[in-house]
């Protein structure tokens, strides 16, 4: 299989498996425990269905909105994910540059490998840097400033990871990082050699936003033990208050399902929210962002740009989404799978799919701006 025969989710999947050690594709695969909240993200889509009026006059369709004070061209941004240089050598530096391309926002992780500053310098579409809150308050305080310096407009701390989730293909493959080639690893890197020739002819493995304060040359960490041994357990809403009012500017809270956190983000200052279950990788039976939509946006959605995230694989998911009044929609293993199977060519192939599926789907739906879409577009199925 080839890229171009690659034209959804599954066939980029599938080509990204082909292309990547086991290891590593199965920590982007993966989520918690039985991964139940994984596979019901994709399926709480199915549970409403859509409803379309017709000649209404679509010949101009408009894929724009406005959301963390940003104009996007699309209703849908690149979410901050970690370790991207392990997947593909051009890691961020292809997601910010396919991004740019559709004239969206990407993220950038505090676990990128790819520091922020340097893709703030050289891209002018809008930049989420994501935040992980440290037991460390000096690398809190270092991350907060140098991300200011960047020149980054939005920020987005994520708050469902405080500790790790317990992701059970990791334990059984050994992943960890920074990649560490251990027996299993060695025998991927035979079955594997393009990944592998390209890992060690490109920039050695680094985590820029993290380098400077955290020592990774020794032991190896998992994912897990990052977020259990490194972050703070103790963060509160007293803390998130201090730093949005440190940031003074657009501020989220990725990992919000609830009215009443809802809520009290709005309360503090935050001027938006993303509703998420980290890709089913952290809480596993949780329901998904797309079930928590309607209830939340009714509470809060007047007061702050609510989005959501986890198992869009259509243009037709997005426009449910939105329809419930999320303001976008954040991609996660949707642009990683096109990353690890082809680079920055693959995310642009996978966003101009996901572009010509919500211009489709918009005209077939009979509206021409995406804030025509109300709940009137919906018929409950089920569930
Ligand atoms: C993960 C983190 C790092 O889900 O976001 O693996």
């Amino acid at each position: 299989m080839r890229l171009k025969h690659c034209h959804n989710f599954h066939d980029f999947r599938h080509l990204a498996q082909r292309r990547l050690p086991g290891p590593i594709f199965n920590y982007i695969d993966g989520g918690a425990d039985d991964e139940v909240t994984l596979r019901r993200n994709t399926a709480a889509f199915d549970t409403v269905g859509l409803v379309p009026n017709v000649l209404t006059g679509v010949a101009d369709v408009d894929l724009s909105v406005r959301v963390m004070g940003q104009k996007l061209d699309l209703p849908v941004y690149l979410s901050p994910t970690a370790l991207q240089r392990l997947f593909h050598h051009q890691g961020e530096r292809a997601t910010a540059a396919a991004a740019e391309k559709f004239g969206t926002m990407f993220g950038v992780s505090s676990l990128g490998t790819v520091s922020m500053a340097e893709l703030a310098k050289k891209h002018a579409n809008p930049q989420v840097y994501q935040f992980y809150f440290h037991k460390d308050r000096g690398l809190n305080r270092a991350m907060m400033q140098a991300a200011k310096e960047a020149g980054i407009k939005v920020m987005m701390l994520t708050v469902d990871s405080i500790t790790g989730g317990n992701r059970e293909r990791d334990l059984r493959t050994g992943f960890s990082i920074p990649f560490r080639l251990t027996l299993n690893g060695l025998l991927q890197f035979a079955i594997k050699p393009m990944w592998g020739i390209n890992y060690v002819t490109h920039e050695k493995f680094s985590l820029p936003q993290l380098d400077a304060h955290i020592d990774m040359k020794g032991d190896s960490l998992t994912i897990g033990r990052y977020f259990t041994e490194m972050l703070d357990p103790s963060l509160n809403w007293k803390d998130v208050e201090a730093m949005v009012a440190e940031w003074g500017g657009e501020f989220c809270l990725k990992g919000i399902m609830s009215k009443g956190d809802a809520e009290q983000a709005a309360a503090i200052g935050c001027t938006g929210i993303v509703l998420s279950n980290h890709g089913g990788r952290q809480l596993d039976g949780a329901c998904s962002g797309f079930d928590q939509l309607k209830t939340v946006v009714q509470a809060v959605g007047d007061r702050i740009d609510v989005m959501m995230d986890g198992g869009v694989q259509r243009g037709s998911h997005v426009l449910k989404a939105l329809a419930l009044g999320a303001k976008a929609v954040g991609l996660g293993r949707y642009y990683l799978f096109p990353l690890a199977a082809a680079g920055q060519a693959g995310v642009e192939r996978a966003l101009a799919q996901m572009k010509a599926e919500l211009t489709r789907d918009m005209r077939l739906m009979g509206v021409r701006s995406l804030a025509e879409l109300c709940p009137d577009h919906l018929s409950s199925v089920n569930g």
